[in-house]
């Protein structure tokens, strides 16, 4: 199967901001995914360049429209390959080539005698570019603009769209996928079920002459609808390009909601008359607001990509987008909501998973991946779980519902997570006797992350190429995965060496947004027994005093919140002997994340009670001077127990 996508071009009024990376990220992951279904993919965006808007803003900027197209234009081209977004084409409606299809197109309907000139008197919205009627008006404005249009009255030229209005009802009706999701399909035929007029399609050259000349009336301009929807065809060489043979067929485009009429309705009846096949899909999604809000340059809310990129890394922004949108409906953005999923689902169940995984396997296995022996019955209901994600993620990712997906990869995840605080491999290292069973356990944990690391591929290309590499693949191999191939279970070749790189996400601190575990804290930070306040040691100590304290090598095995208390957790630890230690590091981590980490302790503490639990020692910490603690953390592995010195 092969598959054409498209992005809407985008005007070159504006520069690129979230809504914009949004739909382009979309695109770019669903063609990643059909590649990584083996499918032969081709994928366009570009900008729509002509009309009243551009030659506006050009005349506000100071420059000639085509020098302000220019300028603008390059900004889109340039901020996609920064979000790891790969068209295979990116066109400008003056491309010379667009240029001369569309007045090919106009020469070949006006022929055919389905262009006609007429006169035209209506309500004229500068922002849509089009004529609104008098039912969209919401008490006389344009409802997206919130302007009132233009009475206007002028000689024009009109496409025949009345004509081929029962063909689209009928196409419509009985092809259900024509345009999804449902909502919008309802959306359009109820439009239909009133009569179509015909589409003005010029513009007097008097009002407006940055466009393209109609080829039989040069004292007009191609209205910028007409012109801008051809780029589909003109894109992949229309009429005779062999490319346009073989993608054609195939085409789907994806827009948001405030273009669905000239998608919906405009394009497939351009097609109709111009012999061609309608489009195969139209994928509509809703609209990104901030905080709640609309999105607008007036408010100052417009969110730009590049600022989220920089604060948050690409796969981060790919992810959260296409984890917090349910594609159709309207999303919300705001700080919180990314530095919630980076930190609960990124750092927190994922990195997690993939870092213990990947420590155990160097302390455990000498960093090499173990020969399983037979599967325990939890370890197969992973292994069901995994490739059942699968299908499951490919039916959801085929239609669309990537948040869906994302779910089922997730599932997946915790079970994942669960299944090593289950079966205590820390505990099974302990004893030989154990080591068929430690080595089935952890060759499950790498399978399970590898097909976890092959569907995240589409949407997080940087992580899943990092996870591949971390579990033992080479660069040659990491590029030609397919889930044809390698969405199956047991393909880790057992003795392949595992690379315990960096984490994969750190945790951010919400009011900071950087790392919360940042390499060299800006601020002063100093280490103290992780609950107690980090005041300043008076004087010096003597070597004789430090010797005191028996520093050991913590590592934990199981961590819950104390009741009422927002501050402390208990944690058991294996020092090497089991002991249970209160930490009062509540508030910066979540109990599961450090289960399987190994940290510092004193050990010769007397016992102290809190809230009603015994602890036999104290972690160490480092607190900076807000206060917040951060865990010093070992990250090769130390047999538990190792004194500190
Ligand atoms: N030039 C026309 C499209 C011609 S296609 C043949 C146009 N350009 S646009 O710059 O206004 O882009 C509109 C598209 O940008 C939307 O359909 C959507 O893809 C994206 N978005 C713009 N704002 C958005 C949000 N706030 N939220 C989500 N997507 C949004 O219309």
């Amino acid at each position: 199967m092969s598959l054409y996508i498209t992005t809407p071009i985008y005007y070159v009024n504006a520069q690129p901001h979230l809504g914009h990376a949004y739909t382009t990220i979309v695109a770019d992951t669903y063609c990643r995914f059909r590649r990584l279904c083996k499918e032969d993919v081709r994928f366009q965006t570009g900008t729509d360049e002509h009309g009243d808007k551009i030659a506006e803003a050009a005349h506000a900027a100071g420059l000639q429209p085509k020098e302000y197209a220019d300028s603008i234009s390059k900004l889109f081209k340039e901020a996609w390959p920064v979000l790891h977004i790969q068209p295979d084409t990116f066109i400008r409606t003056t491309d010379e080539n667009h240029i001369l299809t569309v007045r090919q197109i106009l020469t070949k309907v006006h022929e055919q005698g389905d262009i006609y000139l007429g006169s035209y008197s209506g309500l004229y919205c500068r922002g849509c570019e089009r004529f609104l009627t008098e039912k969209e008006l919401l008490e006389g404005n344009c409802p997206d603009h919130q302007t009132a249009p233009q009475p206007i009255s002028e000689s024009n030229y009109f496409f025949r769209m009345s004509k081929y209005q029962d063909w689209l009802i009928d196409h419509i009706k009985s092809n259900p996928d024509f345009i999804t999701p449902e909502r919008y399909k309802n959306e359009v035929l109820s439009f239909l079920s009133e009569p179509l007029e015909d589409l003005c399609i010029s513009r007097p050259k008097s009002r407006l002459d940055w466009g393209i000349s109609l080829p039989f009336d040069d004292d007009f301009v191609t209205y910028v609808w007409f012109d801008a929807l051809i780029n589909y065809l003109t894109g992949i060489g229309y009429p005779d390009g062999k490319e346009f043979e073989h993608y054609w067929n195939v085409a789907e485009h994806i827009i948001a909601k405030d273009i669905l009429k000239p998608h919906a309705i405009y394009w497939p009846t351009m097609l109709k008359a111009l012999g061609l096949p309608p489009y195969k899909r139209l994928h509509v999604h809703g609209y990104w607001n901030i905080n709640e809000a609309k999105m607008s340059k007036s408010i100052g809310n417009v969110v730009r990509p590049e600022t989220l990129r920089q604060d948050f890394g690409v796969d981060t922004v790919r992810y959260f987008l296409m984890r917090e949108m349910s594609f159709g409906l309207d999303a919300s953005f705001s700080d919180e909501s990314i530095i919630s999923r980076q930190n609960s689902d990124l750092a927190n169940d994922l990195g997690n998973l993939f870092s213990r995984s990947l420590t155990m396997v160097t302390r455990f296995a000498k960093g090499l991946a173990p020969e399983p022996s037979e599967p325990a019955p939890e370890d197969s209901q992973l292994a069901e779980a995994a490739v059942a994600m699968i299908s499951r993620y490919r039916d959801h990712m085929q239609s669309f519902a990537f948040n869906r997906a994302l779910q089922e990869v997730w599932s997946v995840i915790s079970l994942a997570n669960r299944y090593i605080v289950a079966s205590e491999p820390w505990e099974l290292a302990k004893d030989p006797a154990n080591t068929s069973r430690l080595n089935t356990v952890l060759y499950h944990l790498i399978e399970t992350l590898r097909l976890i690391g092959l569907v995240l591929m589409p949407i997080m290309p940087g992580t899943s190429r990092k996870m591949a590499l971390g579990l033992g693949l080479t660069e040659e191999e990491c590029a030609n995965q397919n889930l044809v191939d390698h969405g199956r279970w047991g393909l880790t070749r057992s003795g392949v060496t595992i690379q315990l790189g960096d984490s994969l996400f750190p945790r951010l601190d919400k009011k900071t947004r950087q790392p919360q575990a940042a390499k060299q804290p800006k601020k002063k930070k100093e280490l103290s027994a992780a609950g107690k306040s980090g005041k300043k040691a008076a004087g010096l100590v003597s070597f004789d005093d430090f010797k005191k304290l028996d520093l050991r090598v913590a590592e934990i095995t199981a961590a819950e919140k104390i009741n009422k208390s927002d501050r402390l957790l208990k944690l058991t630890v294996m020092a090497p002997e089991e002991r249970t230690v209160v930490a009062g590091i509540a508030e910066y981590y979540q109990p599961e994340e450090l289960v399987g980490c190994q940290v510092i302790m004193v050990a010769n503490l007397k016992p102290a009670k809190l809230m009603g639990v015994t602890s036999h020692g104290m972690i160490l910490a480092a607190r900076d001077e807000e206060g917040k603690l951060t865990l010093t953390a070992l990250t090769a592995g130390v047999p538990p127990g190792s004194k500190v010195s």
